[in-house]
């Protein structure tokens, strides 16, 4: 593959292969001198449209910590500003020599509009509600680091699932290794093409966390609601917020997981967000190594010396 655009359609060992070759790289950002020479004359632009965190700034490090060159631009403060087209700014970025294109963008497509535009590879790092395949890889990353296989096991996504590129690109990654997945959320907020996917559809909290192995929370995306279609913060908390006592249908050794950011006191509160049964910080520190595989694999390395993974 030239690039990343989604996990739908990856096979199985694409995914193992991306997910093995990301476990050296956590070993290197576990170092106290955190750099190695692979990606030395390399560039990556990160061209973000929307605001973010953790992947902008972990596809930053990931760069960084492979020694490649990387640039941030930002809608906000670029040409994008003035009116240039995101086909131009692209073509631009290449022009000034991008290896890799980062691109998030509030618009379900763009990256794949790119992809075809320019030679350089293209990750998406979420586009509208469609996918956000880097926050699924370091996901999966994570499931198979706790709990040594993905195959089998039940992953509850809750949450406002209607808008959610990360349940999306999850459903696609676990469902293809094997795990069940189940969707819960307002019915309102609950998109209707998920009953071709093979995730199962729950409305009630209860029933959609018995016997999770997983329980992935997502915020309510306030910048992407219209109107009649959610019901209130608060009302929302208390139909889908996970406390302890719903945490306890779940296993007993269930992971706690949000791609964040968390909106403290809506769908989690202090005690589920910070309990011993949450992964929410070890999933940051792997979403710069599964990132850090990711710019490696795309820019020609691998255990054959291909692009492929
Ligand atoms: N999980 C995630 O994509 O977070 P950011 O919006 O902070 O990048």
């Amino acid at each position: 593959h030239k690039d990343l655009l989604g996990l739908k359609g990856l096979a199985a060992e694409e995914l193992i292969f991306l997910l093995d070759t990301a476990r050296p790289m956590k070993e290197v950002i576990s170092r106290p001198i955190k750099k190695v020479p692979t990606l030395r004359g390399r560039t990556v632009m990160n061209l973000f449209y929307e605001n973010s965190t953790r992947t902008r700034g972990s596809f930053e490090l990931a760069a960084k910590y492979l020694s490649a060159d990387c640039v941030n631009i930002s809608s906000s403060s670029s040409s994008v500003a003035k009116g240039e087209s995101l086909y131009d700014t692209a073509r631009t970025i290449q022009a000034q020599g991008a290896d890799v294109i980062v691109l998030r963008h509030p618009m379900a497509g763009a990256p794949h509009m790119l992809a075809k535009a320019v030679k350089a590879a293209v990750i998406n790092a979420g586009d509208g509600a469609h996918e956000h395949p880097t926050q699924a890889l370091l996901d999966l990353f994570t499931v198979r680091e706790q709990r040594g296989k993905i195959a089998g096991l039940t992953v509850t996504i809750i949450g406002d699932i209607l808008h959610s590129r990360v349940a999306r690109s999850n459903i696609w990654g676990f469902t293809t290794l094997g795990a069940e997945v189940r969707v819960c959320g307002p019915p309102t907020l609950m998109p209707v093409e998920l009953t071709q996917t093979g995730a199962r559809v729950f409305y009630r909290i209860e029933e959609a966390l018995e016997g999770a192995d997983v329980v992935m929370m997502l915020r309510i995306q306030a910048e992407r609601q219209q109107q009649g279609l959610f019901p209130g913060l608060r009302e929302y908390s208390r139909l889908y917020g996970l406390n302890r006592e719903r945490l306890s249908l779940a296993k007993p050794d269930v992971l706690v997981m949000h791609p964040g950011p968390v909106n403290r006191g809506v769908e989690l509160g202090h005690d589920t967000a910070d309990g011993p049964e949450s992964v929410i910080e070890e999933q940051v520190t792997n979403g710069v190594a599964v990132r850090m595989a990711l710019l490696y694999l795309l820019t020609g390395g691998g255990a054959h010396n291909e692009a492929d993974y």
